[in-house]
């Protein structure tokens, strides 16, 4: 910049056509600028305190007189342009920042979420915890015993002498070496005989357990299922309690199906009965009608749940209960079966197979 004697002259730098050009080059800088870090750089350039309109203010000193109000002026209105431009930049920017940083943070609210799947126990475990709330809300007992057995108690003390064919090679499971006398235990049976050896009496307990035989695998049948067991020794205990306990368990299971008890046998009750359930698919209604057969109670209208009876007196003598003083009644069904009738499952290898589409399907264990 230099200084002009010449009143007519302006100093360089103020002049017409280089305040327009600062003026411009102002303009296209922040047109260029695309973020607000580039923006504050340009404004630092043509707004700042060393930018060449600011500095223009300072050359005023050296404007000659007659010039100053038209130089002024001039300046002033540069700014103001200036200015002016880089407001209207910075208010574009910070939207376009804005609708950036929304559309990167947008969330579909209408879309499924995946949830972390939480566990939960399996149907099996599920439901024989809930058969035995049923009786706990009676006021019994669990009880438990080992699933490796002697064979005094799985058999011998529950009546079922040697030769017995549920002994057959074919069904039970011994334990090595033979001469142990130690089996996989076939039923919860030998719990009844563990409560009474080892309670004092009355006794009311149930026992949800594990049991074992050398049975195929196939839809029908596992060879490790599950039993819940039921034992009562009181005085005075007839049939009659037992078929109002089991029309008891299932009503809560089933919810109001009908029940019968049908003569059967068993060593260690006496007398013995099978305990069925009215056929949820028929209801009975193909009972007779060679048209409509049932293929679920293969039309008999009923189809088995489990074992019971009056215990027989021989097994309340072998474990020193007197009979004469005593009575009970015991029975013992099928966990699976359960969870069979009351899910609709329909195939007992989904309960071992441990495929979580099965477990979640029945969660909670129905109902
Ligand atoms: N233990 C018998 C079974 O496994 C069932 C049963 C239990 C029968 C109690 C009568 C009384 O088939």
């Amino acid at each position: 910049m230099s200084s002009s004697e010449s009143p007519a002259i302006e100093p360089t730098g103020v002049d017409a056509a280089t305040v327009d050009r600062l003026v411009t080059e102002a303009e296209r800088d922040f047109a260029a600028a695309t973020t607000s870090e580039e923006l504050k750089a340009a404004r630092a350039r043509h707004l700042g305190e060393k930018a060449p309109l600011v500095l223009a203010n300072r050359a005023m000193g050296h404007v000659p007189a007659a010039l100053k109000k038209e130089v002024g002026a001039r300046l002033g209105a540069a700014r103001a342009r200036v200015g002016q431009a880089h407001a209207e930049r910075l208010e574009a920017i910070a939207a376009e920042e804005l609708g950036a940083r929304l559309a990167g943070e947008w969330v579909d609210m209408t879309l499924p979420v995946d949830l972390v799947p939480t566990g939960a126990p399996h149907p099996i475990t599920a439901l024989m915890e809930q058969l035995g709330d049923v009786f706990i809300g009676m006021g019994w007992e669990i009880a438990e015993g080992p699933e490796v057995e002697a064979d005094w108690v799985n058999f011998d003390a529950l009546n079922i002498s040697p030769h017995h064919p549920a002994r057959a090679t074919s069904d039970t499971l011994f334990a090595d070496p033979v001469d142990h006398h130690l089996v996989l235990r076939t039923h919860t049976s030998p719990v009844q005989i563990r409560s009474l050896l080892t309670r004092p009496l009355p006794v009311y307990i149930v026992c949800p357990g594990k049991v074992y035989r050398a049975d195929e695998f196939d839809a029908t049948h596992v060879p490790v299922f599950h039993q819940i067991e039921g034992l009562v020794v009181d005085k005075g205990i007839t049939l009659g309690h037992l078929k109002g306990t089991l029309d008891h368990l299932a009503d809560v299971m089933f919810g109001g199906v009908r029940t019968r008890i049908r003569p059967s046998y068993f060593p260690f009750t006496e007398p013995s009965a099978e305990i069925d359930l009215e056929c949820f698919v028929c209801h009975g209604a193909s009972v007779g009608d060679p048209e409509h057969p049932c293929r679920t109670c293969s039309s008999e209208g009923w189809i088995e749940w489990g074992g019971c009876g009056v215990v027989n007196p021989r097994v309340l003598t072998a474990c020193g209960v007197d009979p004469e003083i005593y009575s009970g009644f015991a029975f013992g069904m099928g966990v699976e079966r359960t969870l069979m009738f009351r899910n609709g499952a329909q195939d007992m290898r989904d309960m071992v197979e441990g495929d979580v589409r099965f477990s979640r399907s029945l969660k909670g264990g129905a109902r």
